[in-house]
């Protein structure tokens, strides 16, 4: 077979060159992995978190390295919109890859705040809404466990960003994920993104102490791969296979291997995180792996292992 295969997917109305993005928070506003890695080699680029206000986040220690990942409570720490629109846009500005902007909020007026102020950004393909950080008081995962509030928020914030995607970011602790992906495909979500960390604890057995000052973190890395995978596969086959809505897989993803699992678990992209802290660049040689996958098993279209899970 030639060389010549095609990995550019069709993510909810965009072409993507291919299907790998960084994760939000994993590699701040393009610039910080610049040395690193050529950002436009990417699918698309998802932002840190932006909420109204600039945020401290929380005391330090805030991340904790595990057995097979991290825990981190950064706490949405972030410059707040207006800096975001003064510096960091500019940035972005110049990338040639779909830009998504990443979503927090205490409040739903704050969420919609934000997105209706970025809503009409050129750069902006689309937004991720955070409803799933298990790292802050107020806001984060308590809109996302709830699905009578994610209808409200993604309804508010599918309003605010008219006709720009609007990707919602699930959290892996709750009940039953499904309950919450419709819930948000049925207020307007555009593309889902699953998963973001799970609420963890390290403790310093000489001083009984959690190690974190925040006493838990979300748990990220190789660690939660195989649960990411099964719920990727679980909300694709219950909720978007039909819908046609894509998912951006997301969760311990490491190498062009982790990425084609969920890519066969039913996910039309795939987000690297905590792997850009270990191997900065390793999205770009995902790529690379995902299409020397293709070559090798005969695949000249990139959307024929997408949902093409056996069972
Ligand atoms: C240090 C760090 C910061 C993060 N910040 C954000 C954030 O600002 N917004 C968000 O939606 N997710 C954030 N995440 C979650 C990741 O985007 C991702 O969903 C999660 O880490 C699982 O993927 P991974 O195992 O590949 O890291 C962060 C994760 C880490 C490790």
């Amino acid at each position: 077979m030639s060389e010549d295969v095609d990995i550019s997917v069709d993510f909810a109305g965009i072409r993507l060159a291919n299907p790998v993005f960084t994760a939000s928070g994993t590699c701040g506003y393009a610039d910080e992995l610049a040395d690193f890695m050529d950002i436009n080699q990417l699918g698309g680029f998802i932002t840190k978190s932006i909420t109204a206000r600039p945020r401290k986040g929380q005391a330090t220690p805030r991340i904790v390295e595990t057995d097979a990942g991290m825990l981190n409570a950064i706490g949405l720490a972030n410059v707040g919109l207006d800096k975001f629109i003064e510096e960091k846009l500019p940035i972005l500005e110049k990338l040639t890859v779909p830009v998504f902007v990443n979503l927090a909020g205490e409040t739903i007026r704050e969420y919609v705040t934000v997105a209706e102020r970025l809503a009409t950004e050129q750069t902006i393909a689309g937004f991720e809404l955070n409803i799933s950080c298990p790292n802050v008081e107020k806001g984060g995962i308590t809109f996302g466990k709830d699905p009578q509030q994610v209808t409200e928020i993604t309804s508010a914030v599918k309003k605010a960003v008219g006709e720009k995607i609007l990707m919602v970011k699930l959290s892996p602790t709750v009940t039953d994920i499904s309950v919450i992906a419709r819930a948000a495909v049925e207020a307007g979500a555009n593309a889902l993104s699953l998963i973001n960390t799970f609420t963890a604890m390290v403790i310093d057995i000489e001083t009984r102490k959690p190690v974190l000052a925040n006493k838990t973190g979300g748990l990220s890395g190789p660690a939660i791969k195989p649960i990411a995978v099964y719920l990727v596969n679980k909300v694709y086959k219950e909720v978007t296979k039909d819908q046609g809505i894509p998912i951006l897989g997301i969760g311990g993803i490491r190498t062009a291997s982790d990425a084609i699992e969920f890519i066969i678990a039913g996910a039309s992209a795939v987000g690297v995180g905590t792997a850009n802290f270990i191997e900065p660049g390793c999205a770009v040689k995902i790529i690379e792996g995902i299409r020397k996958y293709c070559v090798s098993h005969n695949i000249s279209n990139i959307k024929d292992l997408i949902g093409s899970l056996e069972t």
